[in-house]
């Protein structure tokens, strides 16, 4: 039985106050455009600092670090599949992004997270295949983390949005019981 919240909305990922966000990085963790390189200007210089030292990441692992001057207090690094036609293992390696940051979240007792939409933009993934993606591995991945609490599809676009919500209304979702 999932007990989480799952949640979408429209915003810029570094203004969420939740326990973690997670980082739409490259292999090398030291920084770069869209969301990665929002992500390193709001946490400040010290985050390229700290992610020197972790030593790059693969392709659908993920590694923490502190938030730094972000509202939130973790980041979670992953690394998404650069899209090269969807017979490479791109799927597989994306679902692995979203499974590797709930279970790192777990295990550091971060009980709510926020994820962009991993890939989709630099990375070229067909945003609608990638939001299926990204809404079964975390339905699938929370029922083995009763521990999280709370998972929000942070999206950029409106189109991004409207394309998390309509898949979320469809699948059995439990919602949070309504406060009477
Ligand atoms: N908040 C939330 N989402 C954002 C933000 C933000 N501030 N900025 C961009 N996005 C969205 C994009 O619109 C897209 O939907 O994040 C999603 C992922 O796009 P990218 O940031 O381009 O990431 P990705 O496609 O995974 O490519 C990763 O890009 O920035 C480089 O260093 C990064 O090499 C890596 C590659």
């Amino acid at each position: 039985m999932m007990s989480a919240s799952l949640e979408v909305l429209r915003a810029d990922i570094t203004t969420l106050a939740v326990d973690a966000i997670v980082n739409a990085a490259n292999s090398s963790l030291l920084g770069g455009g869209g969301v990665d390189g929002a992500i390193h200007r709001a946490a400040g210089a010290e985050l390229l600092d700290f992610c020197r030292t972790l030593g790059g990441c693969e392709t659908g692992e993920a590694k923490l670090s502190p938030g730094y001057h972000l509202p939130a207090r973790y980041v979670i690094h992953t690394v998404g599949p650069i899209w090269q036609g969807g017979n490479s293992g791109e799927p597989e390696q994306l679902a692995a992004c979203y499974k590797n940051a709930l279970e790192l979240a777990a295990q550091h007792d971060i009980r709510s997270l926020a994820f962009p939409s991993i890939s989709t933009g630099v990375y070229h993934f067909p945003a609608d295949a990638a939001a299926r993606i990204a809404i079964d591995t975390v339905l699938t991945t929370l029922a083995q983390q009763p521990a999280i609490e709370r998972v929000l599809f942070c999206c950029f676009s409106e189109a991004d949005r409207a394309r998390y919500a309509a898949l979320l209304t469809v699948k059995d979702v439990n919602k949070p019981e309504n406060p009477q």
